[in-house]
Parts: C-alpha cells; sequence; structure tokens
C-alpha cells in the first residue's frame, strides 16, 4: 500500500492533529448511534498508548462556513468521553489561541476536541490558510476519517500536504477491506447493488461490471432495467428516462463479461405501505394497477446460488422496499445467507451505505460480515472507481 499508516510514523512527545468522522446522529440531544465515535478508539489508543498527545479534528453536520449553535462539536464531548473513556478538552476553534489553550490544558492520556472545522468557510474551499492554521498546532497529521474522504477539505486533505501524514487505524481497516473486495479479491466476486435509483448510481454501475463476475441488481433500480428490457411493470418506481443507461450497462456488462442478475420473480402491491396486500408473481406478470415491492423467493433462491459459487460480495443498497414490512423480506434473507457463508468461511463480505448498514443490522446479519464500512458517500465513491481525495493526499 502507498499509504503510510500508524506504525511508520513517530509519536512519541509529538502533537498528533487526528481527523475522525464523528458525524453522528443524534435526536434530542442524544447521540442515537455512536458507532462512528467508538471505531476511532483503536487510533486513539494507539497514539496514546505510544506517547502522542490525540487532537481530535472533526466536522459535524453541514453548517456551510459559519458557527450554528446546534452544530457544535461541543455537545459530542460527553459522548466521546464515554466511548473512549477518557477525559475530553475541548478548544472552542480549530484554530488559533482558543486551541492552543485545549491543547495546552490537556494532561497525558487526555483527548482535545476542537470545534467543528466547517465553522470555517475555509474548510470546505480547502483554504491553505485555514489548512496551516491547524498544521501549526501539531506535529504530524492522522486521517481516521474513511468516510470523509471524498470531500477535498482542509482538514481532510489540504493538512495531509503539511505535516507528515498517516492513516488512522479504521481508515486503514477500510481501505484494507475495500481493496479485498475490489482491488485484488478472490475470484469470482458478487455485487450486489439496490436502492431506488439508476440515475444516482450509473457511475457505479459502469465500473462494477468491469470488476465483478456476478452483478445482482434489486430494488427500484432492478425495475428501471426490467423496463429496459420491455418488462411491463406497473405502477413500479422506475426511471423510463433512463431505459437506454440501462442497455447501455446491460452491454457493458456482456463485453465484460460479467453476468448480471434481475429479478426472475417479483412481490407486488396495490399501495405503498406496512402491510399492505401482497402476491408473488412471475416478473412479467405485475398488473397494469400494481407495484413491485421486492424480489420473490425464486429471486432469493437465484441469489443464494450465485454467493454460493463466489468468494467475494460487496455489497451497496437493499433489494426492496425494506423499510416496510414485510417488503425486506428478500434483502433479509439473502443478507442472513451472506452471513451464513462468511461464518463458514465460504465467503468475503464486504458492505457500506447507511441504509445497507440499517438492512443489515435488521436482519441481524451486520455481525457476521467480514467487513462493514463506516461509510456512506465516500464507500459509494470508492465502488465508482473514484479517486478519493482524503486517501490520495495521504500517498505523499
Ligand atoms: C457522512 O456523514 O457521510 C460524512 O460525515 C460526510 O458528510 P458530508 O456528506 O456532509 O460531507
Ligand atoms: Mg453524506
Amino acid at each position: 500500500m502507498a499509504w503510510k499508516s500508524l506504525d511508520d510514523v513517530a509519536l512519541a512527545g509529538k502533537v498528533v492533529l487526528t481527523r475522525v468522522d464523528i458525524n453522528v446522529p443524534m435526536d434530542g440531544g442524544k447521540v442515537t448511534d455512536a458507532t462512528r465515535i467508538e471505531k476511532i478508539a483503536p487510533t486513539v489508543e494507539d497514539i496514546i498508548a505510544r506517547g502522542g498527545q490525540v487532537v481530535l479534528l472533526a466536522h459535524f453536520g453541514r453548517p456551510k462556513g459559519k458557527p450554528v449553535a446546534e452544530m457544535s462539536l461541543g455537545h459530542l464531548v460527553d459522548a466521546v468521553a464515554q466511548a473512549l473513556g477518557r477525559r475530553v478538552v475541548f478548544g472552542s476553534d480549530c484554530i488559533g489561541a482558543p486551541a492552543r489553550a485545549a491543547i495546552a490544558a490537556a494532561g497525558p492520556g487526555d483527548v482535545v476536541l476542537l470545534e467543528n472545522t466547517r465553522f470555517h468557510a475555509g474548510e470546505e474551499q480547502n483554504d491553505p490558510a485555514l489548512a496551516a492554521g491547524m498544521a501549526a498546532l501539531g506535529d504530524v497529521f492522522v486521517n481516521d476519517a474513511f468516510s470523509a474522504a471524498h470531500r477535498a477539505h482542509a482538514s481532510t486533505e489540504g493538512l495531509a500536504h503539511l505535516l507528515p501524514s498517516a492513516a488512522g487505524r479504521l481508515m486503514e481497516a477500510e481501505l484494507k477491506a475495500l481493496e479485498a473486495a475490489l482491488g485484488s479479491p478472490e475470484r469470482p466476486v458478487v455485487a450486489v447493488v439496490g436502492g431506488a435509483k439508476v440515475s444516482t448510481k450509473i457511475d457505479l454501475l459502469g465500473n462494477l461490471v468491469t470488476k465483478v463476475d456476478h452483478l445482482v441488481i434489486g430494488g427500484g433500480m432492478a425495475n428501471t432495467f426490467l423496463v429496459a428490457k420491455g418488462v411491463e411493470v406497473g405502477t413500479s418506481l422506475a426511471e423510463r428516462d433512463m431505459a437506454a443507461t440501462a442497455l447501455e450497462i446491460i452491454g457493458k456488462a456482456k463485453a465484460a463479461g460479467c453476468t448480471i442478475h434481475l429479478p426472475v420473480d417479483i412481490v407486488v402491491a396495490r399501495a405503498f405501505k406496512a402491510g399492505a396486500a401482497s402476491e408473488v408473481l412471475a416478473v412479467g406478470g405485475c398488473p397494469a394497477d400494481a407495484m413491485i415491492l421486492d424480489a420473490g423467493p425464486a429471486t432469493v433462491a437465484a441469489i443464494f446460488a450465485v454467493f454460493a459459487a463466489c468468494k467475494t460480495l460487496i455489497w451497496n443498497g437493499p433489494l426492496g422496499a425494506f423499510e416496510i414490512e414485510p417488503f425486506g423480506a428478500a434483502t433479509i434473507a439473502a443478507a442472513r445467507e451472506a452471513a451464513r457463508l462468511t461464518r463458514e468461511g465460504a465467503l468475503v463480505s464486504v458492505a457500506g451505505g447507511g441504509d445497507t448498514v440499517a438492512a443489515l443490522n435488521q436482519a441481524g446479519a451486520a455481525e457476521d460480515f467480514t467487513f462493514i464500512s463506516t461509510a456512506g458517500g465516500a464507500f459509494l465513491e470508492w465502488m465508482e472507481g473514484k479517486d478519493l481525495p482524503g486517501v490520495s493526499a495521504l500517498m505523499g
């Protein structure tokens, strides 16, 4: 790997500016899912164990370049202290005197948390002056924010050029898992791509068909492919104006030797609501007044067969309307089968994206997956084959 890890940099006696992604969901002032905070612990512990002073840099929400009280990282001080089991010293700005004061006030083993980097307009503009202001605070830059690596911001990209830089443990784990899934995977490889729209995932599909052996398409986007093939989908969510794009992707897959798997049977209902009366029909049998809300059991069986024939799985997006009962059935069944094969050592399974992780959690399958990414947009852009500026900047 061309990037440095924590093992490659001296940390003793150094102030280590550590970019993390603790952009966690909150409700009524309480963190509702602390996963992203918990995941930075190995990096923090490693730096402290080796005599470094941890100074956390992070964004929170989208304040658009000015202070917004609700998006202060001050709200996360207790959650960070609790997740790390350490005293947290808060600095009310990520540069200048407040930041220096917080660093000076921290004792050995304390963690400094600086205010939301996005309170400065220079953050999203990747302003060299802001990056220099942050760099002046420390000796080493560690980027542990894979899930923000698709942003070329001052604290993710600019800063990496100004100090000796390394990937943190979470960043390292993410990059290794993604490399194992798409970079140099054990073949055959299957990708499962679901979700509502082809239009948001054209680049993803176009890249995947050149990299994987099997592509399972589900969710609303499968309907668009069915329409493109002349199959009636009733009132289903489908982007009829994307039919030509879908045909192009099918052609590209053929040329690359990638087999596309579309639903062979469907679960249809008359209303998009939980508990709506539903029936299983062969694909092509969708009545004009009905909509497809999930893949049927024959499709699930076909997906099981593909999983059984593959050694690596990469998954982004649900196969049906998993958010309403009972239309998550195909997603849940496929997730559990992937989990079972992973447990048996037959499959390397990697998944990412907010909806996907929620679906895998709901299926009770997440624990057994080889790796679940903490990233949404960054995972997608990486799957699209795009350069992640936060990662590239670590390459030197
Ligand atoms: C995320 O939550 O996906 C990351 O923290 C990036 O946030 P952003 O989409 O606001 O850049
Ligand atoms: Mg996002």
